[in-house]
């Protein structure tokens, strides 16, 4: 049998085909724009999302036989608000995680109706990026839109809705919209109620390994599949990575350095941090998790890079960054290109370059961005640890561990080793590892991971540098609130 797993990320639809070995056959990826209409906001048309799957499967499929393809996951970015109207047709662009235009909206959440009422509902408080801010925001700037929304769903609900006819959304995607009930797994209808919806204007919830449907016959005709092919519920992009990575039960740490990059900590139990600092989420393998979240990890390397730099030369960048230049950096940078969640819920925060002289070099710069973003990671890190979490050592994912300099610098700076997996497709491979459990082929996720997640590699603290990074850490802690309110 084969399984399709999609990995819905902010800048690309990567689709995987495995088999029930779960050896990757084949890999495509379909970009897409993001656009930022205004400074702060992020948004993106679900239209390209339906474009890049009709065009990728049938890439996928190419040369293999699609009546063996059993069953679809997708694991998807989170937190994006989908509106569908009546007649389930998108109502305007797909708001997404990092768009930072409802700090009002958060202000009011988090100040009006209060932090606590929020936890007790929901398990989280408000931030920016979340999916009930949104819905606010929505009613108060577009009440026009809003009063013509018949569904509200996340991104990679609507690829599923578009492959099945079924509105579904998956507890561990669900947990970020600040609706969900994350400890009883309901919806909160008191939070339903503050955003001025209903629950038939929600999807139905699912635990992530469970079928939602079979294609429907114009996808199955579209995408060259059988009419058969069982989709599953899929999970947040997070979520699907820690499965994808081997992450499940308790006790477990995936960190991802992608576009956004995350620390997320398993537990088999419901948890609240003290300040409400972690999100507190539902886990696709029927536990939960804690996760912090920054907004730009491996983007501020693209944008360094590609925008700055005018250069896709990645690791001949790295290359001056020699053995002697590690934990010595005299410049540092603040990674908050779209402000930042974990954990200042800071939406306005911006980046910055400090610590210049006339002798600083291209490569010092390109250092203090791998740097900056370590040192993002080691803020979240805290917080689990002040928590009294503990977190000897992670799994890491995502475009940013491919290189062996950013893994290092981030051991030395986190003092745990990273384990790099085997397959390092996280979400996309946790999206077929969910498929082939709804299909069967493994009696739970716990299962299928045990049976298929091996390490490739294990990049270990150094002492001395980890002492160095400690110290240029508390330096760089520093920076955001000297700058705060100025940039
Ligand atoms: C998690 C978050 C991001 C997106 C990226 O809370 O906002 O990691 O899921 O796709």
């Amino acid at each position: 049998m084969l399984y399709i797993g999609i990995d819905l990320g902010t800048s690309a639809c990567k689709f995987l085909l495995t088999n029930e070995k779960g050896e990757i056959l084949n890999i495509v990826s379909e970009e897409y724009p993001l656009e930022f209409p205004q400074p702060g906001w992020s948004q993106q048309d679900p239209a390209d999302w339906a474009r890049a799957v009709a065009s990728g499967i049938p890439k996928l499929l190419k040369g293999f036989d699609a009546s063996q393809v059993a069953g679809i996951g997708a694991g998807g970015q989170m937190h994006g608000l989908v509106v569908l109207d009546e007649n389930d047709r998108v109502i305007r662009p797909a708001i997404l995680w990092n768009d930072g235009r409802t700090q009002p909206q958060v202000e009011y959440l988090n100040e009006q109706i209060g932090r606590e009422v929020l936890s007790a509902r929901t398990a989280n408080i408000a931030f920016a990026g979340f999916t009930a801010p949104k819905i606010l925001w929505m009613r108060e700037n577009e009440p026009e839109l809003f009063a013509r929304i018949r569904k509200i769903m996340l991104p990679k609900d609507y690829i599923n809705y578009l492959l099945t006819g079924v509105h579904c959304t998956d507890y561990s995607d669900a947990s970020g919209m600040l609706l969900l009930d994350v400890e009883h797994k309901c919806w909160s209808r008191e939070m339903l109620d503050l955003c001025g919806i209903t629950e038939d204007q929600m999807p139905c919830l699912f635990e992530s390994w469970e079928t939602v449907g079979t294609l429907t016959a114009s996808a199955a005709g579209l995408l060259g599949l059988p009419e058969n092919v069982r989709v599953c519920a899929g999970a947040g992009d997070n979520a699907a990575a820690a499965v994808g990575c081997g992450v499940v039960g308790t006790g477990g740490c995936n960190i991802s350095l992608g576009t956004s990059g995350t620390i997320f900590i398993t537990s088999d139990h419901f948890s609240v941090d003290s300040h409400n600092a972690l999100h507190s989420f539902d886990h696709a393998d029927g536990g939960y998790h804690l996760m912090g979240c920054i907004l730009s990890a491996a983007s501020c390397n693209k944008w360094w890079m590609e925008d700055i730099l005018h250069t896709e030369e990645y690791a001949a960048e790295q290359a001056p960054i020699t053995e002697d230049r590690l934990g010595k950096n005299d410049v540092y940078y603040l990674p908050y290109l779209m402000g930042e969640r974990s954990p200042h819920n800071d939406p306005s925060a911006r980046g910055a370059f400090l610590g210049l002289r006339m002798d600083t070099q291209r490569e010092d710069l390109t250092q203090a961005v791998l740097e900056g973003v370590a040192f993002a990671f080691r803020d979240c890190l805290e917080i689990a640890k002040a928590q009294g979490i503990e977190v000897p050592v992670s799994r890491v994912c995502g475009g940013g561990a491919k290189s062996p300099l950013w893994r290092r610098i981030l051991s030395n700076v986190l003092g745990i080793p990273l384990e790099l997996p085997m397959t390092e497709q996280g979400p996309g491979y946790g999206g077929a590892m969910l498929a082939a459990v709804t299909c069967g082929e493994y009696p739970s996720v716990a299962a299928c991971a045990e049976a298929l997640i091996r390490v490739k590699e294990t990049t270990v603290p150094e002492p001395a540098l980890v002492q160095a990074y400690d110290g240029k850490y508390r330096t760089w802690k520093r920076l955001y609130p000297a700058l705060k309110g100025i940039l």
